[in-house]
């Protein structure tokens, strides 16, 4: 996505524009005069959006538009003396909307907007470059000295070098520049993946293994672990080394799992996070269906890990986050324009091609591959891809599915405090028989305990 900045105060036109090369991965060209603005214009590199002050000169940028068929839309940028947008002579001008940029909220809003255009299709989305892996900063922090150089990114095809590879970083110090510079992400090259995931795989383990190390630093640890591995499965697909993170990821996790389970307070440690969502929600079904297990008195090792297991790659083949928070065809159906045609096929066979990238791996036992291929099957013969019932799904998938049914419904009322008596109320229909009624009679008790948790 190209965007052009027309924005005379030059810090505040800095931080916006670094805001969208980073969080959107926007190419931006900044503009100080409207000079500026027509010289990018006439260059050869299509715009897809104008962002500008709001103030009566924009007439000359609006007759300009129209003079050339332009319908490259605008989002205008309001202030005290205008705080209204300025179009009312121009109704073919498209106006995304009037932000006022005053403080973190309203570039906040600005990314929203713009996001929200993506998803709806007006804008075209940033695609990634194939040869950087995203790596959250947490996690740039925790794996030191670097195996790789660390990059941050301005656009979907420029990179510049954020730290050099064998830096022996002070966490005070990377933090400081992280959080000065609003940076969520960091990225590595691919030439440095194989280095990067080994010693990644080294930490987690030694992690894993630490009396010291806290809870919630190997739960954050264990979601940063989820996130790159779901990025590099998708950019070099599921290579031993990436199925190595895997295995190292699934103990972190077990090492993780509470003997006591507490659903909210499980569920009150992640917070939602729009990037993170594959990653939070694959956690959070992993804790919860674990906890499940030991309702239903089949707990063992064996069984969390596999639980896990299913739960940290169930996904594994869909990398659009907003695509996997969709339960349903019958959703899907009604949310076709967000997606593009190869999105909609790729999604409705991934349970499928997830549990087909893992069985490249030959240690993955065949109730993994069960829970994966039928976790969005439905009691009652409405899911898929199968369409099959709850006779015929296996008991651990058929917790897999509860769990997530659960994970879902929290994320939909927030995890603050939410009714499970609803919950219960609501899936009590269609948990009605043979495991899935097991499962709901086990675990209800947990559930209307923890309401006022
Ligand atoms: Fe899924
Ligand atoms: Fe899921």
């Amino acid at each position: 996505m190209h965007v052009v900045l027309y924005k005379e105060e030059p810090k505040s036109r800095e931080i916006l524009a670094f805001a969208l090369e980073s969080k959107l991965g926007a190419s931006v060209s900044r503009a100080a005069k409207f000079e500026d603005v027509v010289q990018v214009l006439l260059a050869n590199n299509p715009v897809d959006l104008i962002i500008c002050d709001s103030k009566p000169e924009n007439a000359t940028l609006y007759k300009m538009l129209l003079s050339t068929g332009s319908n490259i839309p605008v989002l205008l940028l309001l202030n005290s003396t205008s705080p209204q947008q300025q179009n009312i002579s121009f109704p073919d001008i498209k106006i995304l909307a009037g932000i006022n940029l005053d403080g973190e909220p309203g570039m906040e809003k600005v990314i929203e907007i713009i996001r929200n255009e993506v998803k709806n299709g007006n804008l075209k989305p940033t695609t990634d470059d194939p040869d950087y892996c995203r790596v959250s900063a947490e996690l740039a922090i925790q794996v030191s000295p670097l195996q790789g150089d660390l990059y941050i990114r301005l656009s979907n095809t420029k990179h510049i070098k954020l730290f050099k590879k064998g830096e022996q970083l002070n966490k005070t110090h990377i933090e400081q520049v992280l959080t000065e510079k609003k940076i969520k992400f960091l990225f590595v090259h691919r030439s440095d993946y194989g280095s990067f995931l080994l010693k990644f795989g080294e930490d987690l383990k030694k992690i894993a293994d630490s009396p010291t190390a806290t809870l919630q630093e190997k739960e954050m640890l264990s979601l940063s672990a989820i996130q790159v591995l779901h990025e590099l499965s998708h950019k070099i697909g599921f290579t031993e080394e990436v199925h190595e993170l895997a295995r190292e990821s699934v103990r972190l996790v077990v090492t993780t799992l509470s003997k006591d389970f507490k659903l909210v307070n499980v569920l009150k440690a992640f917070a939602k996070d729009r990037d993170k969502y594959i990653a939070s929600h694959s956690l959070m079904v992993a804790h919860v269906a674990c906890g499940i297990s030991t309702k239903m008195t089949w707990p063992s090792d064996t069984t969390s890990q596999k639980l896990v297991t299913a739960a940290i790659c169930h996904d594994l083949s869909i990398n659009n986050q907003e695509l996997a928070k969709i339960r349903t065809l019958k959703e899907l159906n009604n949310n076709t324009t967000s997606y593009t045609p190869e999105e909609i096929t790729a999604y409705k066979s991934h349970p499928y091609t997830s549990a087909d990238s893992l069985s490249q791996a030959n240690d993955i036992s065949s109730d993994v591959d069960f829970i994966i291929r039928q976790h969005h099957e439905r009691p009652d013969g409405s899911g898929f891809p199968r369409g099959l019932n709850a006779r015929n799904i296996a008991p651990l998938a058929a917790v897999f599915i509860v769990a997530h049914d659960i994970v879902d419904f929290i994320c939909q009322q927030g995890t603050d405090n939410p009714s499970f008596d609803n919950f219960v109320a609501e899936y009590f229909s269609q948990y009605s028989s043979g495991i899935f009624k097991r499962i709901l009679v086990a675990i209800t008790p947990e559930l209307t305990k923890n309401r006022a948790a």
